[in-house]
């Protein structure tokens, strides 16, 4: 019944009527009347004051901005603060469900004090820490802190702190008392029984909307959490980058995930039920596009980013693979004196200063960035700063042929055998969203070389 209510009031009252009408019965037809009355009442959009938005982000996995390589890339946790100040503070819920970065490298590291500092700043109410966010916390003693800048829950239970489980928040609505309370369990090594404990109803009464943060969730564990009727809204690990809904839609509890990289930001709101039942809620999705405001305080904490990122020396030490061969690199410049025609061409070309856009955007020191602007990042005799290694800046031409040395010892008698890069190694959807709808044009543009029966410029 509920269900048809909401279908119907899509309808305008005159629609249901025509519909009704069609159907002919005077039974239907009143029916129809009726439901078109009580739609009015259910279709008036609640108000505003009466509703609590909980705001749902999680599983970052480091990317703290996108890389801005190409136009229409959602993400960015400078925009977030544009979604939520949408809602004023006393009625809204900041949730992250945590995992911050990828792995443990230095990088790593130094991004995961960033998004602390950034859930700060972003006026987070709670953040779940998983397995890994508690690992990484412990080894840059910041557990004890973090407690500090915003609520923190997690399923894990490290030695050397006591961490809560739970975090709830009441909300004093125009008509109701709401409290909501984000948990967190982990199904496998705990007994569903004591999700019951987890939940305890909140002293003052009002009603109550229970969200749980799951670390796994198989069928077997949605399915005996179901049954527990206590959870209103389960959140899952992601299998993807965009967010949704996993669970039948009419049934209950709601089962989401809330995708990864920060390219959305998941929207649960809450309107009172009336009387004794339930608190409605809705599930929706906002994309964090580039239109948004970036907050000031986030960009410049990025800029902090990369000066960590310079400091650490992180293109320094990253690990480097000898070429095959004995093989080096010799930059572009070794290959204009015989190539004199195809290095004009490529010199003109958005190639030759790839370096530059990364030092525009202050990025030119993040191993992250510099791979696919240089040559040879990841090798031995490849791009390593500026001043060490200046003539392997840019995308060049041993980015496409190959390592130059053998070529050019041999004065172009041997070929190139060493690795190369296609176009689209660099060109990713990611980087170069339509890049492979216009493959061709773009192949155009970089023509560097004569055509076959024009006489080789080879000096
Ligand atoms: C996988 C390879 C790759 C990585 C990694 C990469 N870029 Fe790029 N970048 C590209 C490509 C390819 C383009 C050209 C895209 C296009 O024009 O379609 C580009 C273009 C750009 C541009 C120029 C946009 C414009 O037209 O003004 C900027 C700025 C940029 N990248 C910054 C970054 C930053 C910052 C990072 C690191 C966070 C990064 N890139 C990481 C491949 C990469
Ligand atoms: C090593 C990584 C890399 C490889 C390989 C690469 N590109 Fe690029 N490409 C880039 C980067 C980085 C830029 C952005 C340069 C800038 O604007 O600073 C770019 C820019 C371009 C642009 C200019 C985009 C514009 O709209 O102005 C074109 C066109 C292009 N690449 C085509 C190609 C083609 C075709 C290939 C293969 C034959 C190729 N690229 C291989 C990294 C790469
Ligand atoms: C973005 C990738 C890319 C870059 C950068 C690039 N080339 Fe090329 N180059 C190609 C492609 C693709 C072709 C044509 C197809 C082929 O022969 O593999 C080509 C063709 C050539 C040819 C003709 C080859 C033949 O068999 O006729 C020469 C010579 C050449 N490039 C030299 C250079 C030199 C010198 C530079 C740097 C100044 C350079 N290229 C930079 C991708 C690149
Ligand atoms: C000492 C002169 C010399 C230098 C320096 C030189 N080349 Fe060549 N290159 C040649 C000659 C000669 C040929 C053969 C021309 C032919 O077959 O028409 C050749 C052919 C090529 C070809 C086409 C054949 C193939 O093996 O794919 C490419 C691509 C090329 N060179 C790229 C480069 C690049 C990139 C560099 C710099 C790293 C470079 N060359 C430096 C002399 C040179």
């Amino acid at each position: 019944m509920l269900r048809l209510v909401t279908c119907i009031c899509v309808l305008t009252p005159l629609e249901i009527l025509a519909k009704a009408n069609k159907k002919v019965t005077g039974v239907l037809f009143l029916t129809g009347l009726t439901v078109a009355a009580s739609c009015i009442l259910v279709s008036k959009p609640a108000r505003k004051a009466d509703v609590v938005t909980v705001f749902l982000t999680g599983n970052e996995l480091g990317a703290l901005k996108p890389c801005g390589c190409s136009g229409g890339q959602l993400g960015g946790l400078d925009r977030r603060s544009a979604v939520f100040n949408s809602v004023p503070a006393k009625r809204r819920l900041i949730v992250d469900t945590g995992s911050f970065v990828e792995g443990d490298s230095e990088q790593d590291l130094i991004k995961f004090d960033i998004v602390v500092q950034a859930f700060s700043l972003l006026g987070y109410d709670v953040v779940n820490l998983t397995e890994e966010d508690i690992k990484i916390a412990g080894s840059l003693r910041l557990t004890d802190s973090i407690g500090s800048l915003f609520n923190i829950i997690t399923s894990e239970r490290p030695t050397d702190a006591n961490l809560p489980t739970k975090f709830t928040k009441k909300f004093s609505l125009k008509s109701k008392t709401i409290a909501v309370t984000v948990a967190t369990f982990n199904a496998e090594s705990a007994p569903i029984e004591q999700l019951g404990k987890l939940f305890t109803p909140p002293a003052f009464g009002g009603q109550t909307v229970n969200i749980l943060i799951l670390n796994r969730c198989g069928p077997g564990i949605i399915n005996s959490i179901t049954k527990k009727e206590i959870v209103d809204c389960l959140v899952c690990p992601a299998e993807s980058d965009e967010p949704g809904i996993i669970s039948d839609p009419n049934k209950k509890p709601l089962v989401v995930s809330v995708g990864r990289f920060g390219r959305y930001i998941c929207k649960l709101q809450i309107k009172p039920a009336k009387d004794k039942g339930k608190p409605e809620l809705s599930f929706s999705v906002v994309p964090v596009e580039e239109d948004l405001r970036q907050e000031k305080s986030l960009l410049s904490l990025y800029e902090d980013y990369q000066q960590l990122v310079k400091g650490a020396n992180l293109l320094e030490e990253i690990p480097r693979f000898f070429l095959p061969n004995g093989l080096e690199y010799t930059g572009s410049e070794s290959c204009k004196a015989c190539h004199e025609y195809e290095y004009g061409k490529w010199s003109r070309n958005a190639h030759a200063h790839a370096y530059a856009t990364l030092e525009r955007v202050g990025s030119q020191f993040d191993p992250e960035c510099v791979t696919c602007h240089v040559v040879g990042m990841e090798h031995e005799s490849g791009f390593v700063s500026e001043q060490k290694t200046g003539h392997l800046k840019n995308v060049g031409c041993e980015n496409c042929h190959g390592p130059g040395s053998e070529h050019i010892k041999t004065g172009g008698i041997v070929g190139f055998t060493g690795p190369k890069s296609a176009c689209i190694d660099c060109h990713t959807p990611e980087t170069s969203g339509d890049y492979a709808e216009n493959e061709e044009l773009n192949f155009e543009k970089i023509i560097h070389w004569t055509e076959p029966n024009a006489p080789r410029d080879v000096k």
